[in-house]
């Protein structure tokens, strides 16, 4: 009797202790799912951007982090370097995440229908940004946002024009001609074939001015200065070099100092991006005409994914600030740059 009174307590005891435990997993297994959910409420949003070419995109990428931090937007980021097939990847690999939107920086234009659709048919918005696509259905992706190339290329070309219009009226020779060489972007990016054609547009109409070089140096310092010490030993009368990008000029600026030359003197410059180091050479006079492109997109790229993760609408072009800095400009109330 006493046995089987000591046997139920033992029982009863166990029993007690495994309530206590179950207990307490079980408020750890809510907490666990509180937390859970916390994270669920969280955008996951896939940004593919495409290397670190320039001080222009390692700014451009900041402001994505930053303002993703801001906003507590989870940012899966992805570093293509300078590789369209490893941006292929990275989108494949946000759709199989099954992120909330895709945001990504298209190297080039084409090459894109496939994997855009394999994101639609995953039902996950896509959001483009800072360089074009072309694709045959339009709707593939939400929108885009970013720099207006075309835009920038007509500044430099009307800058030119301004530039040269008073020696060309005052040249008795009509067969007096403003030599160029233009610094070519990316192959096949929308922003060099942009900035290209949009320059072009300007200058065309006036048969004084021609192009006598033009090759890609890709958006890179180290090809600017390749190309430059080729094109200052081909040529001895160039009057012009339109750089599809500061990070080019500053290779062509080290050239030329190189060869005894005075970069904005004996050589006109014109450039685009506005990034400190191509303000400064505006304000030294080694630079003549400096072009903004904004990269601090990163706040309103995550306003629009957050639309677009609550299932709105956004819109399907948007151009974002920029500005143009000439050498007659007063230089010392241009505010620091930041990249
Ligand atoms: O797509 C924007 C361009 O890419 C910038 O002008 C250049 O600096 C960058 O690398």
């Amino acid at each position: 009797m006493y046995h089987d009174k000591k046997q139920i307590n033992k029982q009863f005891r166990i029993i007690i202790f495994i309530m206590i435990i179950c207990c307490f997993l079980g408020c750890n297994a809510r907490k666990k799912d509180f937390s859970q959910i916390e994270e669920e409420d969280r955008i996951i949003v896939g940004f593919s951007q495409i290397g670190a070419e320039s001080a222009w995109r390692t700014c451009n990428t900041r402001s994505v982090q930053n303002a993703a931090a801001d906003q507590g937007v989870q940012l899966v980021y992805d570093n293509a370097e300078q590789k369209q097939e490893n941006q292929i990847k990275a989108l494949r690999s946000f759709i199989a995440y099954q992120v909330d939107v895709i945001v990504f920086v298209p190297i080039v234009t084409d090459g894109w229908d496939n994997v855009l659709q394999e994101a639609r048919d995953a039902g996950i918005p896509v959001l483009v940004t800072d360089r074009k696509i072309d694709v045959v259905d339009q709707s593939l992706y939400a929108g885009f946002i970013g720099t207006d190339s075309l835009k920038e290329g007509r500044n430099a070309g009307l800058f030119v024009l301004d530039k040269f219009e008073n020696k060309l009226e005052r040249s008795e020779n009509t067969e007096e001609y403003i030599n160029i060489v233009e610094l070519f972007g990316t192959e096949g990016s929308s922003v060099a074939l942009g900035r290209a054609e949009g320059f072009r547009e300007v200058l065309n109409a006036h048969p004084n001015y021609r192009i006598i070089y033009s090759k890609s140096g890709d958006f890179l310092r180290s090809k600017g200065y390749e190309l430059a010490v080729e094109f200052l030993d081909m040529y001895e009368d160039i009057d012009v070099i339109f750089s599809h990008n500061d990070g080019m000029t500053l290779g062509v600026i080290e050239a030329m100092e190189e060869k005894g030359l005075l970069p904005g003197t004996d050589i006109v410059i014109v450039t685009i991006d506005a990034q400190q180091a191509a303000i400064d050479a505006l304000r030294e006079g080694k630079v003549n005409c400096v072009i903004e492109c904004n990269p601090k997109t990163g706040p309103e790229i995550i306003k629009l994914a957050q639309k677009l993760a609550a299932g709105e609408q956004i819109p399907r072009l948007q151009y974002v600030h920029e500005e143009v800095f000439y050498e007659t400009d007063e230089l010392s109330l241009i505010e620091p740059r930041g990249y």
